[in-house]
């Protein structure tokens, strides 16, 4: 069994709802500059309401087996994390089916998917994917603080705040999943199995939707775009590939890795005002704190 060492945020995981009603309206091109990486974020979007739930009920089942009440209370506010993001990022996902036929299949795939999971493999191997998903989303969390200013600098300020609001927690909840695995089982290979699982899975997911909806948009044959696709592709994955190498160490702990302070500084920022939180200043992503819109 392992024990969390409590760092940062991961201490005071923070129980919000943001106030992001309006996102219904959102343009499925949230960054005019960036519409492959706008496409990417949306297909990814579209698998969240059924890819947490799925983490909600794996994380749900495990809970029986748990004897460290601070590992019950974690998880519980980890539950509540994910309810959050996908009923989030649903309300989002709802205008892009509006505007896509692609939309339905995509979804359509992704409930499948899960439910195969569900019915066909061990609790054992569905938190093993959890795990690996979320160590996947500590390091997909942190490229895009760092990189936000290429990708969401200028965009749309609630899909960009959407976005960054839901690694944030991610963030803030990278012990859970983590803990849970070593607690129940802690068996390195099937760790590694479920970390190898849920990234192809996801990243083969999210590229079959992101095509279809470029497709949609009359963009995958346009030169133009496929080079701005294959640049922001390069990279993410330059970005994402060492933060993904060091999951693979024998003694790799979610701890390990620090929060970022621009983390930090949203969550101060959520504390005084939540709707500041949700309406972010994406011309000012090169500044080293974040901005509200309202100041
Ligand atoms: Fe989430
Ligand atoms: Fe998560």
């Amino acid at each position: 069994m392992s024990q969390a060492v409590n760092d940062d945020m991961s201490a005071r995981m923070t129980l919000r709802r943001m106030p992001f009603e309006y996102v219904q309206q959102a343009d499925a091109h949230w960054n005019k500059n960036q519409p492959e990486f706008s496409q990417i974020v949306n297909s990814a979007s579209m698998a969240m309401p059924y890819l947490e739930p799925y983490l909600i009920r794996t994380m749900r089942k495990a809970r029986p087996d748990i004897t460290d009440p601070q590992l019950q209370e974690a998880l519980d506010n980890y539950v509540f994390q994910e309810a959050q993001h996908y009923q989030q990022h649903r309300k989002y996902n709802d205008s892009i089916s509006a505007e896509y036929d692609c939309a339905k299949a995509i979804e359509e795939r992704l409930a499948e998917d899960y439910k195969k999971l569900e019915r066909d493999k061990s609790l054992r191997f569905n938190l093993a994917y959890a795990e690996g998903f979320e160590s996947m989303a500590l390091a997909l969390g942190h490229m895009l603080i760092e990189d936000r200013d290429y990708l969401f600098g200028d965009a749309d300020a609630t899909v960009a705040s959407l976005v960054l609001w839901h690694f944030i927690e991610e963030i803030e909840h990278k012990n859970v999943a983590f803990d849970v695995y070593e607690h129940l089982h802690g068996s390195y290979f099937w760790r590694m199995v479920g970390l190898v699982y849920a990234s192809v899975h996801i990243f083969w997911r999210t590229g079959q939707g992101y095509r279809a909806l470029l497709r949609e948009d009359g963009l995958w044959n346009n030169l133009k775009s496929r080079k701005r696709h294959t640049r922001v592709l390069l990279r993410i994955f330059r970005q994402i590939i060492p933060r993904w190498l060091r999951i693979w160490k024998p003694g790799y702990h979610p701890s390990q890795v620090a929060d970022p302070q621009w983390a930090l500084d949203w969550a101060a920022i959520y504390a005084r005002d939540p709707l500041q939180s949700s309406q972010l200043d994406t011309t000012r992503f090169k500044e080293s704190r974040p901005i509200p819109l309202s100041t």
